[in-house]
């Protein structure tokens, strides 16, 4: 293995990613970056203002006055920590509409990949594998079907005292699906290199081990 490597994890919501993600640097001894947290909290950030998420000069503004970091698994807004706050579904519907302008990607992004630099990481979301760390040593595409992905999606909601119906939850992700996919500016997709993983009535062990086996 090499002193510094790469891991890019990427799919669609709810599929697991930051679960595995989690455990796979935990066993490495390497950072994990969770890319989604920082759309969610630039999303979070657009709520919070009361910003028009459709006026881009107001959100090119408000991120021009805005920093957001990932440090030792924290999303940082503004240096506040804000990872309960991201986790709902407006967050979630507003982090997929603002991925979607070139200038917060940019912005992003840049920060994404200056992370990679001095050391080994696992970094997961929608574009890493084929944009953000295109030369990622290892690449993995982790997916499930939208009924599992629901269902796992609603345990969690309804754990954290949150009751919505599978339907609903559903239709998020059927939405969230189509935004990310379609988006013109480096949608989900798996990289021709990414190591396909369907975790539909997989667990979670057995997913991560599938993953150190081809790392190791
Ligand atoms: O992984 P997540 O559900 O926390 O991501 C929230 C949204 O952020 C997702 O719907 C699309 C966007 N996103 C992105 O465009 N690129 C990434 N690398 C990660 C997330």
């Amino acid at each position: 293995m090499k002193d510094i490597f790469r891991i890019a994890i990427d799919g669609p919501g709810g599929a697991g990613k930051s679960t595995v993600a989690k455990e796979v640097a935990h066993a490495l001894g390497i950072d994990y970056i969770d890319t989604g947290a920082m759309y969610r909290a630039v999303g979070y950030k657009i709520i919070r203002e009361g910003i028009d998420p459709g006026d881009e000069k107001a959100v090119e503004k408000m991120l021009s006055e805005t920093d957001i970091d990932f440090v030792k698994g924290d999303v940082l807004l503004d240096g506040e920590k804000v990872n309960g706050q991201i986790r709902t579904p407006e967050v979630s519907e507003m982090a997929s509409l603002c991925s979607a302008y070139a200038f917060v990607r940019k912005k992003l992004v840049t920060a994404q990949r200056k992370m990679g630099k001095t050391k080994s990481i696992i970094m997961d979301g929608r574009d890493i594998g084929t944009n953000v760390l295109a030369d990622a040593e290892y690449k993995f595409f982790v997916t499930a079907s939208p009924d599992e992905r629901a269902k796992r999606r609603q345990k969690e909601l309804s754990e954290k005292g949150r009751g919505v119906s599978y339907e609903e939850v559903l239709a998020d992700i059927i939405k969230r699906d189509h935004k990310d996919t379609t988006r013109r500016l480096n949608p989900l997709k798996q990289a021709e290199d990414a190591i396909l993983i369907d975790t539909t009535g997989m667990t979670v062990e057995e997913v991560v081990s599938k993953i150190l086996k081809e790392i190791k």
